[in-house]
């Protein structure tokens, strides 16, 4: 049963929409609280030369075979090969698993624009206090939960032009506006220099393996890579488009943004004497506490603040959510509708297990971590940076190497000078680098059982590969 392929409407949307995908919770949650534990400038020159090196070849990577191929995942990994077949099908397990936490942080995120109408941001002395309650809830969690996957799902439900191009096309620069008036408020602070220097001053002597696998695993995040997120988005990519300048504005806008998320957090934190090494909470407890600081106007900015960090979630999602539907739909033949369905009531499952691993579940471990933590480190810590790496084996291997050159340059005729830089990379050094950060990095994890689990699996079904590819 041959489908229709949508296309995306116009460049301007495609850069919305897959710029939507990169910027998210890894951005504004994950981002800065990572910064904050893991030494501040120092861990950010180390994602910067990540997001640089690896972040956009890898990304260059998945547009071009994306295109190349003009399938999705598992369908692009197929047509280069049956062996390659399960870094496709790894890519559709990284997007439910990470569609297990994910839109918890949503819900949460969305929860707080309500708390924020209420009175969350009144008491500078109170606002910190709400989050470890509300998460650790059984109901009020699993509701927002359930709204925030909602809203994923009216959009996906509409497919990629009328879907996701028409809603990422506008939430994008608003939300970027947003963080540049929250930014600019923190930094009139008095005292707020103390978060600009701790952001920018490296501090080497707090890197080491785990640092770096975190940085290099937060590049893949941050930039939705390494798990076949922007192989599908560039199948949606017209022959015309130039993937090399769109790779370029995805990886620096998310970059930016990252940044100037840092920067509406740090000053402000530093200027109210907050700890910056305060963990995955740090947005939920301490910008509450940042907000209700500034009086009148810290209400405000509260709710818009939460707003744009709801929006940057959920244009994120619904392409983690793309994927796994574009896979019952090329591969297993199924409807929108039904892939939509049956997407939804996986994620659901999960996304309770991990809501309630925060309070009535927080005892269940599986491998010495919770359901919520389970998730997240395999997927960032093993899957992503292991996915790009075969993704960039895959491209610079599987496939002759005139035919990248030209779907890259659109035979030739866009001009790409560093082709043969960017190529040794995919084929040698992103590999080698790769392999040698997660190795060090994984041994150094306090988490080493679970990790080795998660790189078992991945032979596993390596081994299974070609039995994939019969569908
Ligand atoms: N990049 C998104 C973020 O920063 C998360 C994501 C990962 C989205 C992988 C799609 C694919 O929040």
């Amino acid at each position: 049963m041959s489908q229709e392929r949508d296309n995306w409407g116009s460049k301007f949307g495609f850069i919305m929409a897959a710029a939507g995908s990169a910027i998210g919770l890894g951005n504004i949650w994950r981002f800065p609280y990572l910064t904050g534990t893991s030494g501040g400038g120092a861990f950010l020159i180390v994602y910067i030369i990540c997001a640089i090196f690896v972040g956009f070849s890898i990304m260059l990577a998945e547009f071009t075979l994306g295109r190349y191929t003009a399938k999705a995942a598992v369908g692009a990994y197929k047509t280069i090969g049956p062996q390659w077949t399960f870094v496709g099908f790894m890519g559709v397990l990284t997007a439910l698993m990470i569609m297990g936490f994910y839109p918890v942080v949503g819900g949460w995120a969305t929860a707080y624009i309500f708390k924020s109408f209420g009175s969350l941001l009144t008491n500078p002395d109170t606002a910190a206090a709400a989050f470890g309650p509300f998460i650790s809830g059984v109901w009020e969690p699993i509701i927002w939960t359930i709204i925030y996957l909602l809203l994923n799902v009216v959009v996906v439900s509409k497919g990629i032009a009328g879907g996701i191009e028409k809603v990422t096309k506008v939430l994008m620069p608003v939300l970027f506006v947003l963080l540049v008036v929250v930014a600019a408020r923190g930094l009139s602070l008095p005292g707020a220099s103390e978060g600009v220097k701790f952001l920018f001053k490296p501090d080497f002597s707090k890197l080491n393996g785990s640092v770096v696998l975190s940085a290099l695993g937060q590049a893949f995040f941050s930039l939705s890579l390494g798990m076949g997120c922007m192989i599908t988005y560039g199948s949606f990519l017209s022959k015309e488009e130039n993937l090399v300048s769109n790779a370029l504005l995805v990886t620096i806008f998310d970059t930016c943004c990252a940044l100037v998320a840092g920067l509406a957090m740090f000053p402000a934190i530093f200027a109210y004497g907050i700890d910056p090494a305060s963990g995955p909470g740090l947005i939920f407890a301490v910008m509450p506490t940042v907000f209700a600081h500034m009086g009148g106007a810290g209400k405000i900015m509260g709710i818009l603040f939460f707003i744009a960090f709801t929006f940057a979630a959920w244009s994120s999602s619904i392409s983690l959510f793309e994927v796994v539907i574009d896979y019952f739909i090329e591969e297993l033949h199924k409807t929108r509708k039904q892939a939509v369905t049956i997407t939804t009531i996986i994620i659901f499952v999960l996304a309770v297990l991990s809501s309630l691993s925060q309070g009535v579940l927080s005892e269940f471990h599986i491998l010495g971590a919770n359901v919520f933590d389970l998730l997240d480190i395999l997927t960032d810590k093993v899957y992503m940076a292991i996915g790009g790496a075969l993704l960039a084996l895959a491209v610079a291997w599987g496939e002759p190497k005139q035919d990248i050159y030209n779907e890259v340059t659109n035979n030739g005729t866009i001009k790409f000078g560093l082709f043969n830089v960017w190529y040794a990379l995919l084929r040698y050094i992103i590999p080698v680098v790769v392999a040698i950060i997660s190795v060090t990095g994984m041994l150094a994890h306090e988490n080493r059982a679970l990790i080795g689990v998660g790189l078992l699996s991945i032979i596993v079904m390596a081994a299974f590969s070609k039995k994939m590819s019969k569908n």
